[in-house]
C-alpha cells in the first residue's frame, strides 16, 4: 500500500502540533465514482449513497455535488445529517429493522420517497400513523431471499435473518400488505451480501429478485412492483489482490437482464456505502510504545477499536504503510521493529483491541504514524467511540 502524498505531508504538518491520532478524507475518488457510476448504469437506475458508511458532511456533500440520486438512511438521526446536507426528503429511502414510532412519523411527516417496510408489525405502525395523519406513504417489502452469497464478507439474506420477511412468508404476508388504505406498495427490496468482489454474484441476486417480482406480479392482479432495490453491496478489495469489483461489467449484466425480462421502464434503487466511501479515507495513528513480548513485537497506538474497530471487527487486516517521523529514541534500548511481523493495537485496556495481527513490517519507531488504507467506509462510524473515553479522532479534509 502506498499512502498519497498529499496524505502523507497533511499528517507531517499535523505531528508538528502534537500526536497525531485522525482520519484523513479525501473524497475525489467517491465523486470519481458516482459520476462514473451514474453514466455507465442503465435506464432506470437511481444511486443512492448508504450514509452509514460514513455520515461525515464532507462524504453527503460529495454524494450531492455529483447527481446521487438521494440517501439510504437508516435512522432519524441519519435523516437530519442528510436534511442538514441539503437533500430534501424526496431524496430519502428509509431502511433497517426496528423502526421507532418517532421516526416513522418524522418520515410520513416530512414526506420522504420511501420506507422500506420489514415485518407486519412494522407494517401496521406505519399504516397506524399515516391514517393519524391522512396521509400516504410509498413503501418497498424488503425480503430475505432464500439466498446467499457465500463469498462474501457479510450476508443480509438466506436463512434466519432480522432482515426483511423470509420469502416462504410473502404469500401470507403480502395481501395484508396491499390492504393497507395508507401504504401505497412500490415493489421489492432484496440486499443479499455486502462487501462482493464477484460481479456474477451480485447479478445472480438481481435475477433472483427479477424471477420474484414476476411471480408476484402473475400471483396478485393489479400489483406491479414499479421499484426494485438491490441494495448495496458492491466490494472494495481490501487485500489488495488486484481483483477488484468491476462496475461496468454488472452494468451491462444489468441492462441485458432488464432487457430479457422486459422490465425497462421501471426504477432500480442501489444502495452503495462502502464502494463509494472506503477509498476516501484512511485512519492515522501515531506509534505510541513497541514492546518486546514472548518474541512478537507489541506496537501501541493512539486509537484502537474506539477509533477503529473494522479489523477487529471483522478480523481482517486493512493495507497498513508507516510514514516514518525519525524521531530520536526516548532511551538507549528502545525496541524498533525491522523487517518483521507484528500486532498493531490501540491503547485500550481488552484484548480485542487489535488494529492489525501479523503485519510484516519493513520498519517501525515509536513516533511513526501507522496509515490504514480503505478507512473511509465504516471506520469512525462503526467504533466503539466511548471506551475509556478518550477523545474523539480528528477527521481532516483534504479540499
Ligand atoms: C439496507 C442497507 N443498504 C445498503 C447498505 C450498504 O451496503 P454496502 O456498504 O455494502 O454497499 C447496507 C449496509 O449495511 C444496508 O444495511
Amino acid at each position: 500500500m502506498k499512502i498519497p502524498a498529499r496524505v502523507e505531508t497533511k499528517l507531517r504538518e499535523c505531528a508538528a502540533n502534537g500526536t497525531v491520532n485522525c482520519y484523513v478524507y479525501d473524497t475525489s475518488a467517491m465523486r470519481d465514482k458516482i459520476k462514473k457510476l451514474t453514466q455507465m448504469m442503465p435506464q432506470g437506475v437511481e444511486i443512492f449513497y448508504a450514509m452509514k458508511a460514513n455520515p461525515h458532511p464532507a462524504f453527503l456533500a460529495a454524494a450531492r455535488e455529483t447527481g446521487a440520486r438521494g440517501i439510504e438512511i437508516a435512522s432519524l438521526g441519519e435523516a437530519k445529517k442528510a436534511a442538514s446536507a441539503g437533500f430534501s426528503p424526496t431524496q430519502l429511502i428509509y431502511t433497517g429493522p426496528g423502526k421507532s414510532v418517532e421516526e416513522l412519523r418524522w418520515s410520513v411527516e416530512h414526506g420522504i420517497r420511501m420506507v422500506h417496510v420489514e415485518s407486519l408489525a412494522e407494517v401496521y405502525r406505519l399504516e397506524h400513523i399515516c391514517a393519524e395523519l391522512n396521509r400516504m406513504q410509498d413503501i418497498l417489502l424488503r425480503i430475505n431471499a432464500n439466498f446467499d452469497i457465500h463469498e462474501a464478507q457479510t450476508t443480509f439474506s438466506g436463512g434466519s435473518k432480522k432482515f426483511g420477511i423470509d420469502e416462504e412468508q410473502l404469500e401470507a404476508t403480502l395481501p395484508r400488505i396491499l390492504n393497507m388504505p395508507h401504504l401505497r406498495f412500490r415493489g421489492l427490496h432484496v440486499y443479499a451480501a455486502s462487501g462482493v468482489l464477484n460481479v456474477d454474484d451480485l447479478l445472480r441476486n438481481c435475477e433472483l429478485v427479477f424471477g420474484m417480482t414476476k411471480k408476484i406480479e402473475a400471483q396478485y392482479a393489479g400489483i406491479s412492483c414499479d421499484t426494485i432495490d438491490f441494495g448495496g453491496g458492491f466490494g472494495i478489495d481490501y487485500l489488495e489482490t488486484g481483483q477488484d469489483f468491476d462496475p461496468q461489467a454488472y452494468a451491462v449484466g444489468l441492462k441485458k437482464m432488464i432487457n430479457e425480462y422486459g422490465f425497462s421502464g421501471r426504477t432500480f434503487f442501489l444502495e452503495l456505502g462502502r464502494y463509494l466511501a472506503a477509498d476516501s479515507g484512511w485512519f492515522c495513528t501515531q506509534i505510541l510504545d513497541i514492546k518486546e513480548s514472548r518474541g512478537k513485537k507489541q506496537v501501541i497506538c493512539a486509537g484502537g477499536i474506539n477509533h477503529f474497530r473494522r479489523p477487529a471487527a471483522l478480523s481482517i487486516n486493512h493495507p497498513l504503510a508507516i510514514v516514518r517521523m525519525n524521531r530520536p529514541p526516548l532511551f538507549d534500548e528502545q525496541v524498533s521493529v525491522r523487517n518483521e511481523s507484528v500486532y498493531f493495537g490501540g491503547p485500550l485496556c481488552t484484548g480485542a483491541d487489535k488494529l492489525a495481527d501479523n503485519v510484516r513490517t519493513v520498519a517501525a519507531d515509536i513516533g511513526d504514524i501507522a496509515v490504514f488504507a480503505y478507512a473511509g467506509a465504516y471506520g469512525l462510524s462503526m467504533s466503539n467511540i466511548d471506551f475509556l473515553s478518550h477523545a474523539r479522532p480528528g477527521e481532516i479534509i483534504l479540499e
